[in-house]
């Protein structure tokens, strides 16, 4: 068996053994600091919240958190997968209790739009306040105080009872307060932060000038596609780039609805104030899937639909409210089978792979427990370059020997909870036995006795 293979089959045994997603502070992903090209440049990100690596962390905890709904069903990954660019291909989502009004929306590369609102109809005025919306929900997560369901302060109060929030919030925040703005601040950057510019499209823009010009990477139908999406009606394109804009293909700020004005059950009455969509970019999937139902209502099944909704726009008669860009003969749609065909191709090319992969947007629970290995403070790792330090074997389920510099240190075997479990003098080649220690992560701290070296560890006890 090679390496690799040994690793995962390793990995697999701690998984099992410890039974919990493991957060260590020391070593989380990179959120703060992503590969963003420079023709990027609309985002919603606000001055006030940029994404920093604790911050998106703590959000992604609580994304994926079951126990932010009453019944401890339904996170807000129930409803936003990230096999599904953090939509739902059902038309409508089931919550903790019941369905929401609308299909749900995808949710990568939310953070990249002029549009700084959130939802279908742009009732919330941002992404932070919109985060916790389906926790008061009383049929999303039900945290709403009504209808015999528990209010806001008892999911503060079970937050506040976790191993892992109050090391979270303290981490993040300075102090262990759990707050419902906080929560929102959270959430807000590891949402922006799911984006990823590793697409066919970002290859080829990269690689010239202007959007308009055509990538050399394309196929002939796919540039076509491009350039119809980049022209206006008038000048026989589909005139998308007017509201869905290049290269971050979110949604224009100031526009009014589509005609697709549907509801999901029943025609009885109309939501004409749909203006927002999520981003065009990871319409399909990396595999060639595409992610529909599409628009508010699911009402179109593929993207042959989505076009041809657009295409037929001007046989409807007057729709109430609908975007004067898509109203009079100057902005008639007119595509042939061919030209229809290229839209699509081009829009295949917006896809990412990262962002249905990446570990950093994943569930970070196992068996829906995670403990988060907290930061030792106040003590500074110090130890010389050539200073060898070794602890092994790790994971260890009876005796771990150390090999340090010479003298003598302090050990203090910490668990997740901060308690120390084990304290104990040892010399620079010893040995202690761990066997009484419950399954799980600990931290080893090592402190020279008269002299200057510190050293952290982590231990896993199998
Ligand atoms: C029961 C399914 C469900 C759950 C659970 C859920 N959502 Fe949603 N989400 C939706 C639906 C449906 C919409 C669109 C609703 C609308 O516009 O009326 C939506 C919209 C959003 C949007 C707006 C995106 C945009 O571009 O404007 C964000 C952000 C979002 N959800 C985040 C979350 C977060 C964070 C949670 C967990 C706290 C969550 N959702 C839980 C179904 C769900
Ligand atoms: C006037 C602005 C406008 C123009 C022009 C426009 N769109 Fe849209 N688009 C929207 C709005 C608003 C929505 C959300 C509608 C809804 O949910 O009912 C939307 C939704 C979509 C969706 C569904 C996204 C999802 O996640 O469900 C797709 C796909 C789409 N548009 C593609 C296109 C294409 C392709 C073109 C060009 C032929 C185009 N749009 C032209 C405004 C526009």
């Amino acid at each position: 068996m090679n390496k690799i293979k040994w690793y995962l089959l390793f990995s697999i045994l701690i998984v099992g053994l410890t039974s919990s997603g493991i957060i260590d502070l020391r070593d989380l992903f990179n959120y703060a600091h992503q590969d963003i090209p420079n023709y990027i440049t609309r985002t919603n990100i606000p001055a006030d919240n940029p994404i920093t690596d604790g911050g998106a962390t703590l959000g992604r905890v609580l994304f994926y958190d079951k126990g932010l709904s009453f019944n401890n069903k339904a996170s807000c990954a129930k409803c936003h997968r990230q096999f599904e660019d953090f939509g739902d291909t059902e038309i409508i989502s089931t919550g903790a209790v019941g369905p929401p009004k609308r299909h749900t929306m995808r949710i990568g590369f939310v953070g990249l739009s002029e549009e700084t609102r959130a939802f279908w109809n742009e009732r919330s005025n941002t992404i932070e306040a919109q985060s916790t919306i389906p926790i008061h929900d009383d049929k999303e997560m039900g945290f709403s105080g009504k209808f015999g369901q528990p209010d806001f302060d008892s999911l503060l109060r079970k937050m506040n009872a976790t191993q892992y929030y109050p090391i979270l919030f303290k981490f993040v925040f300075g102090d262990s307060v759990i707050t419902e703005e906080r929560m929102q601040l959270a959430m807000g950057q590891f949402l922006r932060s799911i984006r990823a510019f590793d697409t066919k499209y970002d290859t080829g823009r990269l690689a010239v000038s202007n959007e308009l010009a055509d990538f050399p990477n394309f196929t002939p139908q796919e540039n076509e596609g491009k350039r119809l999406f980049n022209t206006l009606p008038k000048e026989g394109g589909a005139g998308c780039f007017q509201c869905h804009i290049p290269p971050e293909f979110g949604i224009r700020s100031d526009i009014k609805n589509n005609g697709n004005i549907g509801i999901i059950h029943g025609p009885e009455k109309f939501d004409t104030a749909i203006t927002k969509a999520p981003s065009l970019r990871n319409l399909v999937t990396p595999s060639g899937k595409e992610l529909g139902p599409f628009m508010h209502d699911g009402k179109h099944k593929t993207l042959s639909q989505v076009l041809d909704h657009y295409i037929s726009l001007d046989k409807k008669g007057p729709i109430p409210n609908i975007d004067p860009r898509l109203v009079g003969p100057d902005n008639n749609i007119e595509l042939d089978e061919g030209q229809k065909e290229a839209v699509i191709a081009f829009l295949k090319t917006l896809t990412s792979v990262d962002v249905f992969t990446g570990e950093q947007w994943s569930d970070p629970f196992v068996n829906d427990s995670l403990e988060v290995i907290p930061l030792m403070t106040g003590v500074r790792e110090t130890l010389p370059r050539y200073a060898s330090v070794s602890v092994f074997p790790n994971p260890s389920s009876r005796r771990i020997h150390f090999r340090l510099p010479a003298g003598y240190f302090r050990l203090k075997i910490i668990d997740v909870h901060q308690n120390t479990v084990l304290s104990k003098t040892i010399g620079y080649r010893d040995y202690v036995d761990i066997e009484h220690l419950r399954v799980g992560t600990y931290i080893i701290r090592l402190d020279q006795m008269n002299g200057p070296y510190h050293f952290i560890s982590k231990l896993l006890k199998l």
